[in-house]
């Protein structure tokens, strides 16, 4: 029986692979390790088989316990806990290097002291900085990492750790970047939900700057069928850059919730831009697509559908983390509640 360690598996994706890992290796363990942050939520575990499932509430950079949960003779460490977004780091980037950083580095420590036969480290798209506007341009294994916000500069500071960890130790490690997630059970603060959500209870969208932003989009069951891909036939040390060839202008991806919902445009809010803010995201998935043979299996529109019904079809999700701590973030944000936006 394989025995995994998945960190951050109480958020959007962890959760997501989680699933598609049960559903594809039956005989195996999985010790579910999260801090639940704000970001983390145990209605995302509540699904899973508690024979195969356990879920151990801890802080990666607690050493001591990450050594005293982690199974024995563990197969992979899969790490998705991170502070992810990206507007949160502007306002304070200390969690960021704390978690993304410290947290990375204590798993690698861990995982080379007990034999962890592999590492899988989730990274992002967003180490390797903006993309020039033209349309022929695409990130790479081989684009230099140039991150820009302090999110994007701690997940590239962990690539480091982890790729330094697998060249000074011989850690077998393996990176992957993906674009942005979309589906189930994404923390409404992020872009699509909270257009979803805002749309659904027909308030306004804020969309930043002109709305031109460019950034790719992968369904997050395609992704975690790529991470299941690596985990399995990666090259050790390699990166794999995971990309749905799906780029979207932020402004069509509000447009097209708004079409799918049957809601006016009206609601679309311009809002002042992020500092800082990346213009356009690419990715070229070649590679993993002709190593691995991973293929996305959802369109943009088969996606969309899927994860607007979701959220159609769970409101008490929706209402619990659009309560409490999200309305305080909201209100710094934006500058005003979300109903009034
Ligand atoms: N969402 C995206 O579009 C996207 C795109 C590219 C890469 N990623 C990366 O994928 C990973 C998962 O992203 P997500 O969108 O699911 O994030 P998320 O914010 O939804 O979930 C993060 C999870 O990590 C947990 N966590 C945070 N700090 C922790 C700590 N110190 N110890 C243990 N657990 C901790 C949180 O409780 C939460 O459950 C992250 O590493 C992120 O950088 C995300």
């Amino acid at each position: 029986m394989k025995r995994y360690f998945v960190t951050g598996g109480a958020g959007f994706i962890g959760s997501a692979f989680i699933e598609s890992l049960l559903s594809h290796e039956p005989n195996c363990s999985i010790t579910n390790f999260d801090a639940l942050t704000y970001a983390g939520n145990l209605e995302n575990v509540a699904r899973f088989d508690k024979s195969r499932h356990s879920f151990v509430h801890g802080n990666i950079i607690d050493k001591e316990a990450v050594l005293a949960h982690l199974p024995q003779e563990c197969d992979a460490i899969i790490n998705f806990a991170a502070e992810s977004h990206v507007d949160r780091s502007i306002r304070s980037a200390h969690e960021f290097l704390v978690t993304n950083v410290i947290g990375t580095q204590v798993l690698l420590d861990v995982a080379r002291a007990r034999n962890v036969r592999r590492v899988v480290h989730i990274s992002t798209d967003e180490v390797m900085g903006s993309l020039p506007e033209t349309e022929s341009s695409f990130f790479t294994e081989e684009s230099e990492l140039s991150p820009n916000s302090p999110y994007a500069a701690s997940k590239a500071a962990a690539e480091h750790l982890a790729r330094a960890a697998h060249h000074t130790f011989g850690l077998d490690v393996v990176i992957t970047r993906c674009g942005n997630n979309y589906g189930p059970r994404q923390f409404p603060e992020k872009f699509l939900p909270l257009a979803i959500t805002n749309a659904i209870h027909n308030e306004s969208i804020p969309v930043y700057g002109d709305g031109l932003n460019v950034r790719d989009w992968i369904y997050v069951e395609d992704h975690c069928r790529a991470i299941l891909a690596v985990l399995e036939n990666g090259r050790s040390g390699a990166v794999y850059n995971i990309g749905a060839r799906n780029t979207r202008r932020n402004i069509e991806v509000v447009e097209s919730v708004l079409n799918q919902l049957q809601r006016p445009k009206s609601l679309i809010k311009y809002v002042s831009d992020r500092p800082g803010h990346d213009r356009r995201y690419a990715i070229d998935p070649s590679m993993v697509e002709n190593e691995l043979g991973w293929r996305p299996l959802e369109s943009w529109e088969s996606g969309l559908t899927k994860t607007i019904n979701w959220y159609k079809d769970n409101p008490q999700w929706v209402e619990q983390v659009r309560s409490g701590a999200y309305r305080d973030y909201y209100k710094q944000q934006y500058g005003t509640g979300v109903e009034a936006l």
